[in-house]
Order: C-alpha cells, then structure tokens, then sequence
C-alpha cells in the first residue's frame, strides 16, 4: 500500500470522520469547559465560536489543501512548494513530536478514571486529594500512559484504511451519541438551569483581552492546526473529494463536542458549587477533580461518570492516533521506513518521552523549566510558541507567496466551484496573520510572566 500510490481514505465519510476524530479530544472535552466555565460561560463561547467560523476555517482549509496538493506529509510538502518555506516543514513535524508524548500522559489519566467508575470507586474520586495523590504517584500515570500510548500505536501500525479510518468511523458516531446523551442529562438536572443560563448568555461587556486569546489558543489546539496533523490528513484526500464541505462538517463537529462538553460540565459545576469563583475557574483541573465531586452528588452519578470518562477516552485516544500517524508519516516519506518499523520507533521514543512529563508531578516535580511542571511546559512550547509560529508562516507562505488563488483551485479540483473565494483570501491574507502575532505575543509574554491582564 506505502510504495507507489499514497493511501487514501475510502470515502468523504472516511475522511470527515478521522479528520474530526483527530480534532475532537481532549480539547474539546477537557480544555474547552475549564477555559469557558473560567471566562465567563456564554462570552467565551460566542467569542470561540466567531473565530472558529473565520480564522480556524481558513487555516484548517489551507492546510488540507496543501496536503492534498502535494499528496506529502507535511515535512515535505512545504519544500516542495517552495524551497525557502521547507522550515514549515520542520516546524511541522516537531510539534506532534513535543505533543504527542504529554497528550498520551493526559490519555493515561483518562484511562485511570474509567478503570476507577469500572470498578465502581467514583465516591473516591470525588474525595480530596484524590486526582494529586495519582499524579504524584511514582508508577501508576506512567503505567497507565504506556497503555494508552500502546493502544494508540497498534491502530496506526495497522495502517490508514484498516487502522485510522475504521476506529474512526466506529467510535466517532458513538462519541457523538453519547455526548449528546450525557449533556443532555446532565443539564436536565435539578436546578440545572441558572447554569444553562450562565454557559449561553453572551455578556459582551466581559469581553477581555485575555478571553480572546484564550479562546484563539484554544482553537489551534481543538482543530488540530498549525501541526502538520490536517495536511497529513489532506494528502490521503481523494481529488474528487468536496473540501469545503468537508472542511465545515469538521468544524461543526469539532465546535459541536467543544459546546456539548460545556453543558455537560458547566451548568451541573455551577450549580454545585453556587456559582463560586473559584470552583469556576479550577483550571485543568476541572474534569479530574472538581467533575467527580459532581458525579458523587448526583442520582446515577457513578454511572453518568463512567460514560463520560469512557468517552473522553476515545476522543483522546482518537487524537493520539492522529498524533503519532503523523510522526509515523513524516519518518515513512523522509527516511522510506516501512509502516511497521515507523511505528514501532514511534511508540517506543513515545514511551521514552513521555516519562518526564508524567513523572512531573509525583518524582521529578523539582525539575520545573520556567515554573511550569514538565507536562505544562511541553504543553507551551508547543501550543504557545511553536504553534503559532507556525500557523503564522504558514498563513504568510499562502497569503504572499504562493498566493490564496493556488489553494482556492485545489479546493475546486473536484469540479465543485468554491463560493467563498474573497472571504478566504481576506482571511488568510490579513484575519489569521494579525491575529495568529497577536496570540504569539501575548502568550508568551504572560507565559514569561511579563504580561497578566
Ligand atoms: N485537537 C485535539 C484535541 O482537541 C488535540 C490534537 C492536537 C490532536 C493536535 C491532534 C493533533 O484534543
């Protein structure tokens, strides 16, 4: 399958579904609550969902288009556009190294939680201390991320068709299902309602700064750009294939999981904690302490709990998926390995890294760069430096040098004529670039702890 022609997904579905697998994931049911429950409920997610529809659409089609265009992964697919841009490339393909790692640590908490509502011990997990005593522990976050980080690499070793797209398309309508189902409950609770309220109700007088950018970091992280992992995606794209269509179904997905995992967790923390301050800004924290205590007050919670936390793992471990077939693809096209030795390599450098960062909190936690334990560092560098960087080059190199018309033409390859030419031009030539220095700025800056407004 790897020699001669490129792989490629059976169908539009195939495609919509793994590429939205990849997106939906921890970001969408772990980040994207504590980041709106944080900045003000029904503000943040209105502001998000203004900048998914412009700024996240134009980079997420660009980089599928790329992809597409030149059928290689995105180490060199940059290079051979043009020879200057080959960085992008390089760029590309050290983020899902950095990430990949840390997301498998995080993977691995899941996994702990789902053995924990499995056997029944959800009143535990709601006890203080319980989520520190794990993470500091010495061996259990290590031993369950190199189960996740297992699992995930059998999938990609199987390959793009038996592999990603069929756990894609298996476990991406249950995902759906069951988060509709859970929000669902979850909001229909007692006295849910003021926190419906409180997660709908736009307040655009609490628009600040720090909200916006929260929500643009959020968004290169829940989409899965500015990493090589949707120009990956694009290059096992059929030319016949509709792009923008395909484009906006993913983000409707995406946005979808991101605002149903919100009402899952949002109306049921408010109202159990009254609204409090700080139960509303725990932070990540939010789904590993503060949900249990939630789950421990209410009627079925153990069981409402364990669905939740088995769903979060197959959107995390869909993500990881997504993650690792990247670095597997990147080493296929550069050096010519075979899929089995890529694989293999992968996941074993994989377990190697992860160990610092799931080690951060328990044995290691004095090695703490720039203040930040390992996990929350890799988690920077990544997202908040190079991320930006990259989506930032990546929207000059298609703005000014190889100039939107290319893409818009990839896009119409299929026969389908494109409706929103000008829009996107504007978008990827002025909207995504400002906006893209904006956040590189600011959150370096506040990261250094030069800037806190
Ligand atoms: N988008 C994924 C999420 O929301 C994270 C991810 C980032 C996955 C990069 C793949 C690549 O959790």
């Amino acid at each position: 399958m790897e020699s001669g022609k490129r792989a490629s997904f059976t169908s539009k579905f195939g495609f919509v579904m793994a590429a939205a697998s990849s997106a939906i994931g921890l970001g969408n049911l772990w980040r994207f609550p504590y980041l709106a429950a944080q900045y003000g409920g029904g503000t943040f997610l209105a502001v998000y969902i203004l900048l998914a529809t412009t700024f996240g659409y134009a980079l997420m089609i660009t980089e599928i288009a790329i992809g597409r265009k030149t059928g290689l992964s995105p180490m060199k697919a940059f290079s051979s556009l043009d020879k200057r841009f080959g960085f992008c490339g390089a760029l590309g393909a050290v983020v899902p190294i950095i990430i990949t790692p840390y997301y498998g640590v995080i993977g691995g908490w899941v996994v702990k939680y789902v053995a924990v509502y499995l056997t029944g011990q959800g009143a535990a997990a709601a006890g203080d201390g319980f989520f520190g005593g794990f993470i500091t522990s010495a061996w259990e976050p290590l031993f369950y991320f190199l189960l996740f980080d297992l699992f995930s690499g059998v999938v990609v070793f199987l390959g793009v068709e038996k592999g990603v797209e069929r756990a894609s398309k298996a476990m991406m309508p249950i995902l759906l299902l069951l988060t509709v189902f859970v929000a669902i409950f979850a909001a229909t609770r007692p006295g849910a309602w003021d926190g419906v309220v409180y997660y709908f109700k736009p307040d655009f007088s609490k628009v600040t700064g720090k909200a916006v950018l929260a929500a643009l970091g959020q968004l290169f992280y829940s989409l899965s750009l500015a990493m090589g992992v949707m120009i990956t995606y694009g290059s096992y794209m059929k030319k016949s294939d509709d792009m923008n269509g395909s484009v906006c179904q993913i983000e409707f997905y995406d946005t979808l999981v991101a605002v149903l995992a919100g009402l899952m967790i949002i109306p049921s923390v408010y109202v159990f904690s009254g609204g409090s301050e700080s139960a509303m800004s725990a932070g990540p924290g939010l789904m590993f302490i503060t949900l249990p205590k939630v789950f421990n007050a209410m009627t079925m919670g153990t069981l409402v709990g364990g669905a939740f936390f088995f769903l979060t793992f197959f959107a995390a471990i869909t993500s990881h998926i997504s993650l690792t077939e990247t670095i597997v693809s990147n080493l296929m096209d550069c050096f010519r390995w075979s899929r089995a030795k890529a694989s293999a390599v992968v996941v074993a450098f994989v377990m190697l890294m992860g160990v610092p960062s799931s080690l951060g909190f328990g044995l290691w936690s004095r090695c703490a760069p720039l203040g930040m334990d390992l996990l929350t560092f890799f988690d920077f560098v990544s997202n908040s430096v190079l991320m930006p960087i990259l989506g930032f080059a990546t929207c000059a190199f298609v703005g000014y040098v190889l100039t939107p018309q290319a893409v818009i033409e990839e896009i119409e390859a299929g026969g389908r004529p494109y409706a929103h030419k000008k829009f996107y031009a504007f978008l990827v030539k002025y909207v995504a670039p400002i906006g893209i220095v904006a956040i590189l700025i600011s959150s370096v800056a506040s990261g250094l702890g030069f800037l806190s407004f």
